[in-house]
């Protein structure tokens, strides 16, 4: 239910709107069953952010081979500023997930240099994220107005293209769309396109082809991390379902898919083994060798993101690379 009407928090500075937070654990349940019942068994990547997952990502985002989050903050340093000239007065950022972070910050920063209010719309599914990022940035920016949405994406840019005075930049950063396939990325975009107006803007941060090496070393790092990260998904099925999942019967493998333009990970069952989850009366058999798919990359060339922008009804605005040429920032503006 949409309650666009429905203010949950207002201070001067911070209004929070939103939608009836609905838990998650049905879902879950509902994609296991589904993917582990399935010939070629798999789980959806998107599980793997509860709480320690989020943990065990910050720390991937800092990772030597992990260069994805600092040459997106590279390129957001040197060329935030040209984000302003969108905008006459009072920029309006909208962001999809309450970016805590170091990105969304260097792009306020920038703004709050040149003009006299900026005013920030974050979207995210967890109330407690948007107000703690919001009052974050409030304490970092004293001319910073916030309005949160806690929801659904879909309900989000509702929110958005209703609610809140454009013109509006639509942060979509962190290659997300890394994790979509191809067709579902551009049914996402055109639905961003279909909320958006002639002068409104999405900023999308995307990674970009490059030597397989490189990113199979981005996902497979040597300390580890990105390994607990994957296996977190099977972690949260003991937690939170009932499972009994011995994670150390399981290889971490990533493989980069050339034809599709992907990374690839998988859990590899290292012996023949049953596995047990109670919560859905559920009991998987895995032969020696057989795998989970739990999670894509998809690598975009510079005709690949053409592509995605041409079939949402967009263009590019602008387009601006960190130094190596191995991330790409682009601005998307309606066709
Ligand atoms: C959050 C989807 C951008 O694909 O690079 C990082 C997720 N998974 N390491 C990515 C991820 C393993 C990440 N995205």
């Amino acid at each position: 239910m949409i309650l666009h009407d429905m203010i949950l928090h207002d201070t001067q500075r911070l209004t929070l709107c939103g939608t009836d937070a609905t838990s998650d654990l049905d879902d879950f349940a509902a994609d296991v069953r589904d993917g582990l019942t399935s010939t070629s068994k798999r789980l959806s990547c998107r599980f793997i952010y509860d709480e320690p997952g989020s943990v065990l990502f910050e720390k991937i985002c800092a990772l030597p081979e992990y260069y994805l989050t600092r040459a997106e903050a590279q390129i957001l340093e040197d060329r935030s500023h040209e984000l302003g000239r969108m905008f006459d007065e009072c920029p309006t950022i909208v962001e999809l997930g309450s970016g805590s972070s170091v990105k969304t910050r260097i792009i306020l920063r920038a703004l709050s240099d040149e003009f006299d209010e900026v005013h920030y719309v974050p979207i995210d599914i967890s109330t407690e994220m948007l107000t703690n990022a919001a009052n974050d940035l409030l304490d970092m920016f004293p001319k910073l107005n916030v309005t949160g949405f806690a929801g659904e994406y879909n309900d989000g840019l509702r929110f958005v293209h209703d609610e809140i005075d454009g013109p509006t930049c639509m942060l979509w950063l962190g290659s997300s769309v890394g994790n979509l396939t191809r067709d579902v990325a551009a049914d996402f975009l055109t639905l961003l396109r279909e909320n958006m107006d002639d002068e409104d803007r999405v900023l999308a941060g995307i990674d970009l082809k490059k030597d397989a090496a490189i990113l199979r070393n981005a996902y497979n790092d040597n300390a580890g991390i990105t390994r607990r990260f994957n296996q977190n998904l099977l972690l949260r099925i003991n937690r939170e379902l009932g499972g009994d999942f011995d994670v150390d019967a399981f290889d971490y493998k990533v493989i980069y898919n050339s034809e599709i333009g992907r990374v690839e990970m998988y859990q590899v069952s290292r012996v023949s083994q049953e596995v047990h989850i109670r919560d859905l009366d559920l009991t998987v058999s895995f032969e020696q060798g057989e795998s989970i798919h739990t999670e894509n990359s998809h690598k975009y060339s510079l005709d690949d993101i053409d592509a995605l922008a041409a079939r949402s009804g967009m263009e590019k605005a602008a387009q601006w690379f960190d130094d190596e040429r191995r991330f790409s920032l682009n601005l998307f503006k309606p066709s």
